[in-house]
């Protein structure tokens, strides 16, 4: 008896297929970013970036509290900084804008996890995530530059410190400077395979942060490269020390997340980054689509590729949908 195979059986209700779903997203899974400007009383719109702002330091206190309350376990921070320089020398100031907005955040909600984004190109005057000499990026020079900047995060009281500029060997400089100096609780989450990608543009506007001259094409990853380039740099990373690693972009970077999940045992986290939730603001805008809906099919797609925590400007929203 050659009897159909009936797929449809285990879709015929909502109930049914929850039941069968497997991949489910919870508020546990999510990293909520914010940006940090100088001054204070400031909450202002980012005009690249719909519903994101930039804090001062003290505005960010009801923002953070309000994370957590939604049931969101973590914050990114990104700074914004008074002054840039050649050494990005504002990005280690202990008392720069991230810097006070660690302590604020920690003193006002102390279970609220803060990450702070370890980089340089918000903070140069050349807009690259390294120091220049003789017209290059110096790699070591910027390590050592990255690593004071996550010890002045450490000190204010950062849990977690995310490089996120692809200088080579910058993840075991920063750990052995945290431990050195008394920080060996504070974790690492690398963004390890980082590439060079046209989905940064609404970011870049937000942190003020795009390249005076030339691209990131020396030190981010080429996207034409095969995922073995990606592998080996997380597995770099994961032997200098990272806790967590990062695949960024997410969405377009779905191949590179699965086969790191099958092949790594430390938590992956992805990032979706701006442009590609500008897309689908962008797009549901223009009524093409349904925001909510695409919103849900792509963080799923994030998870079931096998994300364990995804750092997204929807988080906000995202846990009140699944709070419903
Ligand atoms: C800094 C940094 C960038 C992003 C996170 N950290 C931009 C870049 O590399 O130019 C992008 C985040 C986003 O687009 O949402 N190096």
């Amino acid at each position: 008896m050659n009897l159909p195979i009936r797929m449809r059986r285990l879709r015929a209700s909502e109930s049914m297929r929850r039941l069968v779903r497997g991949v489910g997203l919870s508020a546990d899974n999510f990293v909520y970013p914010l940006f940090v400007c100088p001054g204070t009383k400031v909450k202002k719109p980012i005009e690249s970036m719909e519903n994101c702002f930039h804090f001062s330091p003290d505005m960010i206190i009801e923002e953070a509290k309000e994370i957590f309350e939604l049931g969101i376990p973590a914050v990114l921070l990104f700074g914004l900084p008074e002054r840039k320089d050649s050494t990005g020398s504002a990005a280690f100031d202990d008392n720069g804008p991230v810097q006070q907005a660690i302590r604020n955040i920690k003193k006002a909600v102390p279970q609220l996890l803060v990450i702070t984004d370890v980089c340089l190109c918000a903070y140069t005057d050349s807009g690259h995530c390294g120091i220049i000499k003789d017209n290059k990026i110096d790699n070591d020079a910027s390590c050592e530059i990255l690593a004071k900047t996550a010890l002045s995060h450490a000190k204010a009281g950062a849990d977690v410190v995310a490089p996120s500029d692809m200088m080579d060997a910058r993840v075991g400089v920063i750990r052995k400077t945290l431990d050195e100096n008394g920080f060996a609780d504070t974790a690492i989450m690398a963004y390890s395979a980082k590439y060079a990608s046209a989905f940064y543009g609404p970011f870049r506007d937000a942190a003020q942060s795009s390249p005076v001259f030339g691209d990131r094409k020396t030190y981010q990853m080429d996207a034409a490269c095969s995922a073995k380039q990606a592998m080996r740099e997380i597995e770099l990373d994961i032997a200098e020390g990272a806790d967590i690693v990062m695949v960024k972009p997410a969405i377009a970077y779905l191949d590179i997340i699965y086969q790191a999940k099958q092949r790594f045992d430390v938590p992956i986290a992805a990032y979706y980054v701006s442009g590609e939730y500008m897309m689908i603001n962008a797009a549901a805008k223009q009524n093409l689509l349904d925001r909510k809906a695409a919103v849900f099919e792509t963080l799923t797609a994030i998870k079931r590729a096998g994300a364990d925590i995804i750092i997204t400007y929807f988080a906000k929203e995202a846990v009140k949908w699944i709070a419903k």
